[in-house]
This record gives C-alpha cells, structure tokens and sequence, in this order.
C-alpha cells in the first residue's frame, strides 16, 4: 500500500517542472535560537536557498508554472509588484535563465518609500541587472490589473506574453508550494521528528495554500500557521483559502477549510513597515543562526513565530519549523533601521 507521501508525491509527478530550483532545500536545527527561547525546538526549512538569482519562494513556484509558459511557446514573462518585490525579481531573475524577454509592472504608492535607497537599491537594482523593462504604474489596490493591461499592449505588439500573477499566487503556485510539504516529511522522518507546525509569513497567499494541501495530504499531525504581513489576516485568509481549494482539486487531494489559519497582529502598522518586533527577531535571526531575513516578510515572520512561542502555544519537547521564504535582497532597502 502506498504511504500518504508517497500518494502526495505521486500526484505531484503528475506536474511537470523546469528543474531550475534549487530542490530539495535545506531542513537545519536552530540550536541556539531555540535554547535563547526556550521553547520548542525550533528547525529552519530554508526556501530562501531555491538559488537562481538570489533564491526564495517564488522560485518553487516559478519552477512549476513556467514550465506552462514554455511549452506555450512564450517569448516574454509579465508580472509585477511593488518597488522591492521579491517576487518580480525571482521572475526577473528567470527570464534571464531561460533566455525569455521580461517586463513588470511597478507599483507605486502601496507605501510611502522608507529611505532614498528604496527606489534603487536591493530588489530594485536586481530587476535592472536581470535586464527586465521596468513600467511604473500607480497602486490602485487591483494586484493584478497592471500586469493584464501590460500583456495586453505587448500582445498588440506582436510579442507572445505569459502572466506571472502577483506574488506567482494561483493554483499551479500552490501546487508547487505542496512539494515542499513531501520535503519536509522525508526530512523530519529522516531526522526522527514529527513537527508539530510550520510557521511562515503569508501574503498574496499560494506559499499557504500549498503547505496546507500538503500537511493535510502526508503531515495531518503539523499545523500551518501563516503569520499575516500585509495587515489584512481576513483577506488573506480567504485568498489563502481560494488557492487551496484550487491546489488540492488540481493534485486530487482533500482540502479542509479548517486548516487554514492565519494569524493577524504581527504585521506591523501597515505591509511593508516594519516595527521593533520584527527589527529585534531580524536580529535575533541574524546573530543567533546566520539567517539574513527581510522586514516585510520574512522578519514579521519570525516576529510572529517568536511572539507565539511566548505566548506559551508549545511545549519544549515538540518541534516546530520556521520556513524562511527569503527577502534579504529588499533589507538594503531599508539599511537606515540598522545604523
Ligand atoms: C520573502 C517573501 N516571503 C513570503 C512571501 C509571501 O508568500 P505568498 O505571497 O505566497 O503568500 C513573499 C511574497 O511576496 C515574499 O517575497
């Protein structure tokens, strides 16, 4: 009889990838993070080594979806994001490697730029490297509507466009997220662990989706916990929620509504504004376990895992995994907060 991972694996097989992600990725101990908190023991799922073009989460995505945009003959990848998205760089990033043209809608205005470095720094610098045309656009609250009007116009043009949704968040996006999940298990099983949760940051919400798919498929005792970082936990929940539902008819698994959770409060005042908890838990990261995480995502992140580690919702005897998504390419933006 097949075992649930193997079942999980199976129905991944079943979607075909470019390979160009670095898979699988690291699953390490945080010893001393865990022995300053005095928690649970604390592991680290590193989604920030995926490799191509400085790496993250997209990139596991990236892997499964442009597969699609190659064998439908694509000569350019469209998407887009705010001044320092990861996600338009991974997708910058991409292009460049597998030889497609690239342009992205940026947005401006989602929040007020925090330093003078914002605008050229960091991701931003990156998507110039990468040779990708730059459209500025303003931020009207539609993620997606820019990067539609854009392949359009480049359709007029005669090129041949594929759409990269923001944050690479769709059903094939989640799909791919469930492949981290059958990581996991094969790592914690060969650690000897049974994780009791897999903590993260969450957003335009596919990352989510995909590891709930997956935990609910090959890991029903480890929870995902999503830690909100656009101050929007009920929206994101819902979208959370949406993608799954799409994952897991697409991988023929069950999905239950219930496993989504989303934690709120945690964000900050605003997406992309950090406050002390995440510059202290980016610290804390840094020192104690030579991770370099972000303060728009990754570092809420943490800031969440941390806070819910003192609110006492773990025993030292269980295991928990933070998944750091990636983002430190965006921490030069905001280099003033470390003078
Ligand atoms: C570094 C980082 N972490 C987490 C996320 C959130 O992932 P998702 O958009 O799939 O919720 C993003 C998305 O942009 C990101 O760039």
């Amino acid at each position: 009889m097949l075992s649930s991972l193997n079942r999980l694996t199976a129905s991944l097989a079943r979607f075909r990838r470019l390979g160009f992600a670095h898979l699988p990725t690291p699953l390490e101990p945080m010893k001393q993070l865990t022995a300053h908190l005095r928690g649970p023991r604390l592991w680290v799922k590193r989604e920030d080594c995926t490799g191509v073009g400085l790496g993250g989460n997209k990139l596991r995505k990236l892997d499964y979806v442009l597969h699609e945009a190659i064998t439908s003959g694509a000569d350019t990848l469209v998407s887009g994001g705010v001044v320092q998205s990861n996600s338009q760089r991974q997708v910058a990033a991409a292009a460049a490697k597998l030889g497609l043209a690239c342009h992205l809608a940026v947005y401006h205005g989602r929040l007020a730029p925090p330093s003078d470095d914002y605008e050229k720094t960091g991701n931003a610098l990156l998507n110039r490297l990468f040779g990708a045309t730059l459209h500025d656009v303003p931020w009207n609250g539609d993620r997606n509507g820019a990067i539609r009007d854009l392949a359009d116009r480049l359709r007029a043009e005669s090129r041949r466009p594929y759409v990269v949704p923001y944050g690479v968040s769709s059903p094939l996006g989640a799909v791919a997220y469930a492949s981290t999940v059958a990581e996991i298990a094969a790592q914690s099983a060969a650690a000897g662990i049974k994780p009791a949760a897999i903590v993260h940051c969450t957003g335009s919400g596919a990352t989510q989706a995909g590891l709930v798919v997956g935990a609910h498929a090959c890991l029903p005792q480890t929870r995902v916990v999503g830690i909100d970082i656009d101050a929007e936990p009920e929206r994101v929940h819902a979208d959370v929620a949406t993608f799954a539902k799409g994952a897991a008819d697409l991988l023929q698994q069950p999905f239950d509504p219930a496993d989504v959770e989303v934690v709120g409060g945690h964000a900050g005042p605003a997406y992309g504004v950090p406050h002390a908890a995440t510059i202290d838990a980016m610290k804390l990261g840094a020192r104690l376990e030579a991770l370099v995480l972000d303060p728009v995502y990754s570092g809420k992140g943490l800031a969440g895992l941390i806070a819910l580690i003192e609110a006492g919702r773990w025993r030292k005897d269980q295991d928990v995994v933070f998944l750091h998504t990636g983002g430190a390419p965006a921490l030069f933006a905001y280099r003033h907060l470390f003078d």
